[in-house]
């Protein structure tokens, strides 16, 4: 089942019940940030939701439309569901980045790095350095400081880096597996915590905006957020992204 609008092409992937991702809106392109969408997409996702609340109201719903985290809160309020059926797709798209960096820093291959980002799909991004491993040791075993530094920045820009490069479009090919690792955990085929965006209600002191952080999906979407240990610093950089997406959504 597909839903699109005429500013760019959408797709669906179905598991048992209904689950799907919204890609509907006008893409990120090069000299916007991803906040400049905040309007135009607001009403795409208002009239997604509008379809979905009627035809599937039993639904988990992906959002991938940018800026992914203001647009996850649009799509809550707009299908009033439950906080558990609608997620965001951000985290395992910029982990896969923030793998590949440190994997080519280190000169390794990117299946021998565990790595992820929690926070916002954009500058409050927070590649978390504490708990990543190459090769099941901590990062300084393989880098330095500044390659550390410069891994974070790379992931954190990624995004942008390859809507410069495309110029009129935004990043098409990467989202689409990350989605479908999304998917492949609400449908049971892998386990474990997986990075998500989502409405958070007092998980890390946070309440009442969608950020990424861990959590544990199933058949109904959000199962439990997994609370992981953090660095100050980190579960700093997590409030830092929960402000200032708070901020631009009152704007
Ligand atoms: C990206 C854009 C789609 O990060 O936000 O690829």
């Amino acid at each position: 089942m597909g839903y699109s609008t005429d500013l760019e092409p959408s797709f669906m992937l179905g598991t048992g019940t209904w689950s799907g991702s919204i890609t509907a809106g006008r893409p990120h392109t090069h000299g916007m940030t991803r906040a400049d969408l905040i309007d135009v997409n607001r009403r795409v996702i208002q009239a997604a939701a509008e379809a979905i609340r009627s035809m599937a109201p039993d639904a988990v719903v992906i959002v991938v439309t940018n800026p992914l985290d203001e647009m996850t809160v649009e799509m809550l309020r707009a299908t009033g569901f439950a906080r558990e059926q609608v997620l965001g797709m951000a985290g395992t798209l910029d982990s896969s980045r923030f793998r590949n960096t440190l994997a080519l820093a280190a000169g390794v291959s990117s299946a021998d790095v565990e790595a992820i980002t929690l926070g916002s799909h954009g500058d409050e991004m927070a590649p978390i350095v504490s708990r990543a491993r190459i090769k099941g040791r901590q990062l300084d075993v393989f880098l330095d400081t500044d390659q550390i530094d410069a891994c974070v920045k790379d992931a954190v820009t990624g995004g942008g880096q390859v809507v410069a490069l495309r110029k009129t479009g935004s990043a098409t090919i990467a989202p689409a597996p990350a989605s479908i690792e999304l998917i492949d955990h609400i449908r049971g085929a892998r386990s474990g915590p997986v990075p998500v965006s989502m409405m958070l209600e007092g998980e890390f002191e946070i309440s009442g905006v969608v950020l990424g952080v861990p959590g544990h999906l199933g058949s109904g979407g959000l199962i439990a957020v997994e609370e992981i240990s953090l660095s100050a610093s980190e579960l700093g950089a997590l409030q830092v992204a929960a402000n200032a997406i708070r901020q631009r959504l009152e704007d």
